[in-house]
């Protein structure tokens, strides 16, 4: 019997039990029993989370935060507590990223800040670099008010039956990085979404290790390292002096070794790949849940058309109860220690660690009535954008992002969703595919 059946089995004889003490230590006994008699199938648990991404194992992985916060098995270990998933993603020292090898593929031998450890220069001087580029004091005056044009010239191209993910979602998170980065008319939003998508599938999601994905993705970069390469020979839309490439330009011809042309281009791959799928699927799967009956949808509407900071402080929750991947990845160092709530579990070097964000995120222990969409809750309980030395560079922005997204969408008060089957957000691998409105 796979992991995945056995905890499927498990969780639902035990429906009517979690809340006597007993009896959850008894299920974690079980589990642990299994557990010592199908590591293998462990693993392959493990492995094959980055694919549930599209599977939603949030009712499996929130049944083992219940028994087994931290569950270790030879070289795998589980970790679905808010404080577990904290220690691991703060001990960057002790815990690495995985990205490096693909990082590698896509930028032809190099490496990006994400795939790298603060231990190696490189990735400090990178991050930096980039944020002399990308800048957070662009929030006010370039990046929000960019966003909200783009929203609003969308929509008035929507027609009354629409799909809001094609048309829309991914429409408007594509256009806007095009325009902030400064890139020219060369440079088509769907292809752009489309190959970053492929490249962060490959990088984020795939850890069984596709072959067929990973040619894919070898195009998709081979395409994608092509036009950032001509986008920064040409200096890009000539009409945007101050863009994040025109400012990475100048910064190049004081010949500073982070602003090299290669080291633009590995760069702006690296952002891009961030930056256009998450925002789309976010915003879709926050979309779904906040018009999930028709009383969430109208309270919905109603938040959508008070104070913009309210409205985003729902978006939020939104983003935390429907979050666009099960959790993270990442791999002991060394020999080292999971805190979590008090209990310490040793792993030994080189365990693969599952990074359980979204059932910590729900985590009754540090989010008091997880389950309740309740904006403006304190800023521990979002796990949505990774923690410590990782943690989203795009950050500041997306949660402005995704809530204009959607306040411009339904503030009108005019849309809801299609009848019949159409009309449920439908995916295709883990990304959002289609999702029919009217209006
Ligand atoms: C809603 C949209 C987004 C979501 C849900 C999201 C999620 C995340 C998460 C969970 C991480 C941590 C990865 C890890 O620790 O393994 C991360 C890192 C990162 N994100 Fe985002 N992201 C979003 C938007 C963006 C945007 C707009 C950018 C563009 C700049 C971006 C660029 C990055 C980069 C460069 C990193 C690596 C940071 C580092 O290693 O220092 N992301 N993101």
């Amino acid at each position: 019997m796979s992991f995945n059946a056995f905890l499927h089995g498990l969780a639902d004889r035990a429906k009517d039990a979690l809340h006597e003490d007993s009896a959850v230590r008894e299920l974690g006994h079980e589990i642990d029993r299994h557990a010592a008699g199908n590591a293998e199938g462990i693993a392959g648990f493990v492995g094959r989370l980055g694919t549930w991404a599209k599977e939603h194992p949030g009712a499996i992985l929130n049944f083992l935060r219940h028994v087994r916060p931290v569950l270790r098995v030879k070289n795998v270990c589980i970790v679905t507590s808010h404080a577990g998933c904290a220690h691991v993603l703060s001990e960057h020292n002790d815990f690495a990223v995985i990205y490096a090898d693909k990082m590698k593929m896509i930028t032809e031998g190099d490496n990006f800040f994400l795939g790298m450890d603060d231990d190696e220069p490189a990735a400090t001087t990178a991050r930096s670099a980039m944020a002399l580029v990308f800048r957070r004091e662009d929030m006010r005056d370039v990046v929000a008010p960019g966003i909200e044009a783009l929203c609003g010239r969308a929509l008035a191209d929507l027609k009354p039956r629409f799909d809001v993910v094609s048309e829309y979602l991914r429409l408007v998170p594509a256009r806007f990085a095009i325009q902030y980065f400064g890139f020219s008319a060369a440079v088509d939003p769907v292809w752009l979404l489309e190959a970053t998508q492929t490249l962060f599938e490959y990088l984020f999601i795939d850890v069984e290790n596709d072959p067929v994905l990973a040619e894919r993705a070898a195009a998709a970069a081979a395409r994608m390292r092509s036009v950032l390469e001509s986008e920064i020979a040409s200096g890009g839309d000539p009409a945007n002096a101050d863009s994040v490439l025109a400012r990475a330009l100048r910064l190049s011809a004081t010949g500073h070794a982070a602003f090299s042309p290669r080291a633009i281009r590995n760069n702006f791959i690296g952002l891009l790949i961030g930056f256009a799928p998450t925002t789309a699927k976010s915003a879709a799967m926050a979309l779904d849940l906040l018009t999930r009956d028709a009383e969430q949808a109208a309270a919905t509407v109603r938040a959508a058309q008070g104070p913009f900071m309210d409205f985003q402080a729902l978006v939020r929750e939104a983003t935390r109860l429907n979050p666009i991947n099960p959790g993270l990845f990442r791999k002991a160092r060394r020999d080292a220690v999971i805190w979590s709530d008090g209990e310490a579990t040793q792993v030994a070097k080189d365990t693969l660690v599952f990074v359980g964000t979204s059932a910590a995120m729900r985590d009754p222990r540090h989010v008091p009535d997880p389950l309740a969409l309740q904006p403006h809750r304190p800023e521990s309980a979002y796990l949505t954008y990774g923690l410590g030395l990782h943690a989203c560079f795009g950050r500041y922005i997306n949660d402005f992002h995704i809530a204009m997204l959607l306040r411009t969408l339904l503030a009108p008060g005019d849309v809801r969703r299609a009848d019949g089957p159409e009309g449920d957000l439908a995916f295709e691998g883990p990304f959002p595919r289609r999702f029919i409105l009217e209006r």
